[in-house]
């Protein structure tokens, strides 16, 4: 059988929790939350269940659910935007990547980003026969933006950019932003694929959208999750927003795809939205992270910067010499610790030797964790 993903096996994020449960060890690798979700949410969920919201919602998305969208955007961002062809509600980030690199990216054509990337991004460039090219951040985890401009060429269709990214938890600031105006003011044909899944989740810095920059919105889809933004990752819903041009062909394909998303996950949500503000995400993912930090300053690994996200990256080089695979795998089979190596998220798996942790975690999780790395 002729695989049209020969390299694409079972992810990372998969071995690594079956890994933690095979092993009775604290799970830090795959990113999701592991404390309850808002009791407000269960129960309008719980309400939600015996009214008429059971069939198929219409394809771009309940039209309550896009409204409040809409005025979420308007009030995090003020930017104004027309909730019935400008938004659509997808079956988590994953979809809306996926739909809108199929929908945009043909044969022969090329889409850059930047590694260490996540890892949703380059089977649908593949299946589309197109070429990914990943190219390398700078040292400090950063976008490096001399690069892309050797490497932008005429058959450059896309640039993805993820921020707050997953899994270095930097964030981009103005003088990128800057940068990346320059570059695509000479080629608004490039489309901008701006995957903002933690967008509400950064820290002492303010998270920059790509919705508060008039010079690139016209060429550019924001992809957001709610699975992020309420702990609810098993929901499998989100959201992209795109110019009513690219959203068009957008839904050509969403419309194939899956036609339309949990209606039920769809209705809650719309009425969920009334009652909770997204600003109080920072702060409440700031104090964990400060938690971690703050339990780790006695272990011999050397924590980087996390501006945003709920990761933590770290160096272990004072502990092993190991490949970060090789750590990380004794690192739940001999600590009882999971994490992520950062090579999976590289282009030919380079190894920099840095491991992820996720501090989406109760706090006790936390200090069990923490107590178990400070003994190595
Ligand atoms: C950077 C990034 N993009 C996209 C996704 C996928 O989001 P969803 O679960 O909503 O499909 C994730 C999930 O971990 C992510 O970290």
């Amino acid at each position: 059988m002729r695989s049209k993903l020969p390299n694409v096996g079972t992810t990372i994020f998969t071995t690594m929790s079956k890994m933690a449960l095979d092993h009775g060890a604290i799970n830090l690798s795959q990113g999701f939350p592991n404390f309850p979700v808002d009791p407000k949410l269960i129960s309008i969920l719980e309400k939600k269940t015996l009214e008429n919201v059971h069939q198929y919602a219409p394809m771009p998305g309940n039209p309550e659910l896009l409204e409040n969208i809409g005025q979420l955007i308007y009030k995090t961002y003020n930017r104004n935007n027309n909730p019935s062809s400008e938004i659509l509600i997808c079956a988590g980030a994953t979809e809306a990547i996926f739909a809108s690199i199929q929908a945009f990216v043909s044969s022969g054509e090329e889409v850059i980003m930047f590694d260490p990337s996540y890892d949703c991004y380059e089977p649908p460039i593949i299946l589309s026969g197109a070429k990914p090219i990943r190219i390398p951040m700078t040292d400090t985890l950063k976008p490096d933006w001399n690069i892309l401009k050797d490497r932008i060429s005429p058959k450059t269709r896309m640039i993805i950019i993820n921020n707050p990214h997953n899994p270095s938890g930097r964030i981009l600031e103005e003088e990128d932003f800057s940068i990346l105006e320059d570059v695509l003011k000479e080629r608004p044909d490039i489309i901008l694929l701006s995957d903002e899944v933690y967008e509400f989740i950064t820290f002492e810095k303010k998270h920059i959208s790509i919705n508060s920059r008039k010079n690139l919105v016209n060429q550019s889809v924001i992809v957001s999750s709610f699975g992020k933004t309420f702990h609810i990752t098993g929901w499998k819903i989100g959201y992209l927003i795109a110019p009513d041009s690219l959203l068009k062909e957008i839904k050509k394909v969403h419309q194939f795809l899956v036609f339309s998303v949990n209606s039920l996950a769809q209705a809650v949500i719309a009425e969920y939205l009334k009652h909770i503000d997204v600003a109080d995400l920072g702060p409440f993912y700031m104090k964990k992270r400060d938690h971690f930090r703050k339990l780790m300053q006695e272990s011999k690994f050397e924590l980087l910067p996390s501006e945003g996200t709920y990761f933590q990256l770290a160096k272990y080089n004072e502990i092993s010499n190991a490949s970060d695979v090789v750590f990380c795998e004794s690192l739940v089979k001999e600590f009882g610790v999971a994490a992520i190596p950062l090579s999976v998220f590289n282009k030919d798996s380079k190894d920099l030797k840095l491991i992820r942790f996720c501090f989406a975690k109760d706090n006790t999780t936390l200090e069990l964790a923490a107590e178990k790395l400070c003994k190595i």
